[in-house]
């Protein structure tokens, strides 16, 4: 779906929604210790992707993002909350009907071969879940193999080779060749392009957009900073110590942002809104412990804006408009 409105977003099916969602980690300490303390990865968040949607998570590291995606596609139980994939409740599923969701769920890691084997070729990096859920062997196997490649721009002659022969963006290619085999919904993007140049960013950005359009792909894509988002991002959630503190349509959020905290990662994007009048906002020091967050609003520590009232009182996340949500007693716009 390209750049619709929020407004009319709000009359498009829902694929996937989490709901006062929480993921806290237990934190190992002696055997002594009477107070188990947690890793707030995830402290209450609730959001609603659209299907045809491109919805992007962006945060400092440790903020969550990672975490919530995952618990999002139930490769991690919550701790608390529920989840609901296309209609189904997905909360506390039985495994073996997991089995059958998950395959319309699928992800691209940063690295995507860290957990395969090196002597894997190309063609049984791809076939493998075509074997592993019995959709093709033989002939209609090697069909599919060589129909992927083409799709996502590999040479299908090539198919024989191993990873170590491919640059850093074919074997993106390759992880998303994979990803689409057996023909998914829904993509969760994980720092997919992070780590490869930025001209190489662009041609698989370009490449996951072009595979949207084409196979109805829903995606939540992942990233640090707003540029590598924008221009594939619908709307955008930015995410703070565990929190959800905005989410809007992507550009409006780009040129106006209402929290301080989005405000700051924009000043930090190497090309920065030159047209942007609002004062900018410099993020100091580091993230604090998301095992101990700040009391009230988690950001007061860093905020720029921080009164008494931000110290004691949690702000909500409470729409600003209809294509906007913000967490924050004094939003920007
Ligand atoms: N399996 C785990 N066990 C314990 N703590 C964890 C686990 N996974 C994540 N955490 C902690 O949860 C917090 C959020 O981590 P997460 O990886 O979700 O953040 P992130 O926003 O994806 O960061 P990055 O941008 O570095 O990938 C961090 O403090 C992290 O140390
Ligand atoms: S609630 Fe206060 S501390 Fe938090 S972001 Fe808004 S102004 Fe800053
Ligand atoms: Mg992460």
């Amino acid at each position: 779906m390209e750049n619709l409105p929020i407004n009319q977003m709000n009359n498009r099916e829902v694929l996937l929604e989490g709901r006062n969602v929480k993921k806290y980690f237990p934190i190992k300490e002696g055997l002594l210790s009477r107070n188990q303390k947690f890793v707030k990865a995830v402290d209450d968040v609730s959001l609603k992707i659209y299907k045809g949607e491109t919805f992007s998570l962006v945060g400092e590291s440790g903020s969550g993002k990672s975490t919530l995606g995952r618990v999002l596609l139930r490769l991690y139980d919550l701790t608390s909350g529920s989840i609901s994939f296309d209609g189904v409740d997905i909360t506390s599923i039985k495994p073996k009907k997991m089995r059958n969701i998950r395959k319309e769920m699928q992800v691209i890691y940063q690295d995507p071969f860290s957990s395969l084997n090196p002597r894997m070729k190309i063609s049984d990096i791809i076939g493998e879940p075509l074997e592993i859920n019995k959709i093709a062997e033989g002939v209609e196997k090697h069909n599919r193999i060589v129909e992927l490649m083409e799709l996502v721009g590999l040479d299908p002659t090539r198919m024989n080779h191993y990873p170590h022969e491919f640059s850093g963006g074919q074997r993106q290619r390759i992880g998303i060749a994979r990803a689409i085999a057996l023909n998914p919904k829904f993509i969760l993007a994980d720092e997919a392009v992070s780590a490869l140049d930025v001209s190489v960013q662009a041609q698989v950005v370009n490449l996951l957009k072009d595979l949207q359009q084409k196979l109805g792909l829903t995606y939540l894509f992942i990233a640090h900073g707003l540029n590598i988002v924008r221009h594939i991002s619908d709307r955008v959630g930015v995410m703070y110590l565990g929190n959800l503190v905005e989410v809007g349509e992507v550009e409006e959020l780009y040129k106006r942002p209402a929290h301080p905290y989005t405000s700051a990662l924009i000043s930090t994007n190497p090309t920065p809104n030159p047209r942007s009048t609002k004062e900018k906002v410099i993020l100091k020091g580091e993230i604090p412990s998301p095992s101990n967050p700040p009391s009230g609003c988690r950001f007061h520590t860093r905020c720029p804006f921080a009164t008494d009232r931000c110290k004691n009182e949690t702000p909500e996340l409470v729409a600003l408009s209809n294509s906007r949500s913000v967490a924050c007693h004094y939003p920007l716009v």
